[in-house]
């Protein structure tokens, strides 16, 4: 870690065109002004639908990626609990609960300073009843995040209610809803059929008319994702439904080539982190065998004075065991 590292909290890391160590900032930040900033709202995201401008929304599970992608000037960072496969090893996301959720949203919501901030409810977390399912939100509420995630159509239309009610905007997300698609079928692309489009449009106009904010669409055909992008006045946030929804989102560890599961086609990869990485840590085995790492540069060293006295009473201590 370079010693010229600030954290995120201190307002001059981010605009600094010099930092400590006399080092120009390469990524001069256009979102960060002189410490100035303006966080990104619910209303915002409605509002850049209204003058066609795209969002970018990625996902992010803890404090260093969270400030990379903030940095980047993202509009929203869903803590996804894609974190079940990326993070946590598992092979769906219907293993995470609420504990590991809320320590992943501790670490974006300390991290992030200007993007809008979703926290995905896990499953589990809003089917029991209503009441725990308000509960479990205020829970991401309290932890920093901005909204609430929840998967699902017409049949968690009056569960959205009560908690936009509660005063929590949340995000609808239909299409391929992994939290339980997996446990039904394996279907995972949606709307290539009259019924399936119509069913989405419904759920779409649904969730809209219930105080969603905006709806992810993941793995729709292109021509019903736009169909709904066209009929809502809500954005639609696209995951492999094509260019006309009113925004993206990707997992993080995908569109940075650091997650080795199932290449997916929807995924653009954007960096290879996964051989980068690779090749670091393989560097760094082979100096440390090498006795090449750490160098007298990564090393500290003690007053000589000191050294010449404790090599002295080494000596003395010696010489009385032997006498
Ligand atoms: O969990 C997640 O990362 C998501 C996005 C892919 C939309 O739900």
């Amino acid at each position: 870690m370079k010693s010229g590292r600030k954290k995120s909290g201190s307002n001059t890391n981010a605009m600094s065109k010099n930092d400590s160590m006399g080092n120009v900032n390469k990524t001069e930040n256009k979102f960060f002004i002189d410490g100035n900033y303006h966080k990104v709202t619910v209303s915002q995201i409605l509002e850049m639908k209204k003058r066609n401008e795209k969002a970018a929304f990625v996902t992010a599970y803890d404090y260093s990626n969270a400030l990379i992608c903030d940095m980047a000037g993202v509009d929203g960072v869903l803590v996804g609990d894609s974190a079940a496969m990326v993070m946590l090893g598992y092979h769906d996301t219907t293993r995470i609960g609420m504990q590991e959720m809320l320590v992943f949203c501790g670490g974006v919501c300390r991290a992030v300073r200007r993007a809008l901030i979703i926290a995905d409810m896990p499953f589990g977390s809003y089917q029991g009843s209503v009441a725990n399912a308000i509960h479990n939100a205020v829970l991401f509420i309290k932890a920093g995040c901005n909204a609430v995630k929840i998967e699902g159509g017409t049949e968690v239309v009056p569960l959205i209610r009560s908690i936009i009610a509660a005063g929590i905007p949340v995000m609808g997300h239909i299409g391929f809803t992994p939290q339980t698609s997996s446990l039904w079928n394996n279907n995972r692309l949606h709307g290539k059929t009259e019924k399936s489009a119509l069913k989405l449009l419904e759920d779409a106009r649904e969730l809209e008319e219930a105080g969603a904010f905006s709806v992810v669409l993941e793995m729709v055909t292109d021509e019903v994702a736009t169909l709904i992008s066209e009929n809502l006045s809500i954005p639609t946030i696209g995951i492999g439904s094509g260019l006309n929804c009113d925004g993206q989102v990707l997992v993080s560890h995908d569109l940075l080539g650091l997650y080795q599961g199932a290449q997916l086609r929807f995924v653009k990869q954007y960096a290879h982190l996964y051989e980068t990485i690779f090749d670091a840590i393989s560097l760094y085995r082979k100096d440390v065998k090498e006795k090449k790492f750490p160098q007298d540069t990564n090393s500290f060293h003690m007053d000589k004075n000191e050294l010449r006295k404790v090599l002295r009473k080494l000596k003395q201590q010696r010489k009385l065991r032997s006498d």
